[in-house]
């Protein structure tokens, strides 16, 4: 495994090898610290766009395990504006061991790992985020048990990014994909494409509705996200006007499974795709899901380094 660019690019039984180092090196931190396998380590983590989470978790998760990570602006880099991202890429190697960048281009992100000699984890394009995928499934399994096939995780709301990634983890772990969004908001026929055909090997079924009380009949899982991305700012007026029937609330959440749980990746736009009700009331773990970010994080850093 040299990057980590998609959840996709990799085989089902890698992914479920990445969750298991996850769940051990989180075991690990909680019972006195992880091991120093980043010594002598540096990630450069390289941002188009903002973070809280990934930016913290992936710095963190250097430090614990005994290594650094430099952030790099916008303003700083200019990916393929101030300068090529081949040579970007080609400059850095020579200074880090490891790179994780949020790009707005996913092209961008692939380019980088063309050129790049050291590693480059995906931190969140405009086609996918996958290290929220992977602890998305860490915080799946944790609560329904790593032979969870057949499990239902339902998606409401704008077919994005994470979207993507999640319908992509369901497939390699053999949950069944069920989404609702609304005309026009559709997810990308290239991502369902290579979904369906992991989805063929390990028996997950999509599904793609319109209607959100269809979708989360029996679902255990319900996750959202924010109605508009990063970069599609312009956009919000019209979207805050299609996307209120997607709105998970408690009237929605009672009509899944009575063990459901409710994710969204955050940041949350609190009472627009997710009321304060549900988000803060007894199904959610939304917070659990973030701090997911780091262990998972951390195996995949350990991965892709060859430290683990
Ligand atoms: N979920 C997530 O990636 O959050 P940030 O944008 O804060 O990193
Ligand atoms: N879909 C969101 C996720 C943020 C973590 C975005 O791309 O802005």
């Amino acid at each position: 495994m040299k990057d980590f660019i998609a959840i996709s690019d990799h085989t089902s039984g890698e992914i479920k090898n990445l969750l298991d180092l996850a769940v051990e090196l989180k075991k690990e931190y909680f019972a006195g610290g992880n091991k120093p396998i980043f010594e002598g380590k540096v990630l450069g983590m390289i941002f188009q766009k903002p973070s809280l989470r990934t930016r913290v978790s992936f710095d963190m998760a250097m430090r614990h395990c005994g290594g650094d990570a430099l952030y790099l602006s916008p303003n700083e880099i200019g990916l393929g504006k101030r300068e090529s991202i081949a040579d970007i890429a080609r400059v850095l190697s020579g200074y880090v061991q490891i790179l994780m960048a949020r790009t707005f281009d996913h092209a961008h992100v692939v380019e980088l790992a063309k050129w790049s000699d050291v590693p480059v984890i995906n931190g969140l394009s405009d086609y996918n985020h996958p290290c929220q995928g992977m602890a998305d499934a860490l915080t799946i399994i944790e609560k329904f048990g790593v032979d969870s096939k057949g499990l239902t995780v339902s998606y409401v709301g704008d077919a994005n990014n994470v979207a993507v990634s999640l319908m992509h983890v369901a497939a390699q772990m053999g949950w069944n994909f069920t989404i609702a969004n609304p005309e026009g908001y559709d997810m990308d026929p290239k991502a369902v494409e290579i979904g369906d055909v992991i989805a063929k090997k390990t028996g997950s079924k999509f599904t793609f509705l319109r209607d959100p009380h269809d979708a989360v009949k029996g679902a255990h899982v319900i996750y959202t996200d924010t109605w508009t991305s990063m970069g599609q700012e312009e956009e919000t007026a019209r979207r805050e006007k299609v996307f209120p029937p997607y709105q998970v609330n408690a009237k929605l959440v009672g009509e899944a499974d009575k063990d459901v749980i409710v994710m969204h990746c955050l940041p949350a736009h609190r009472n627009q795709e997710l009321t304060d009700e549900v988000a803060d009331g007894s199904h959610s773990v939304i917070f659990p899901q973030a701090h997911n970010r780091l262990h998972a994080q951390k195996a995949i850093l350990a991965r892709v380094l060859g430290v683990a």
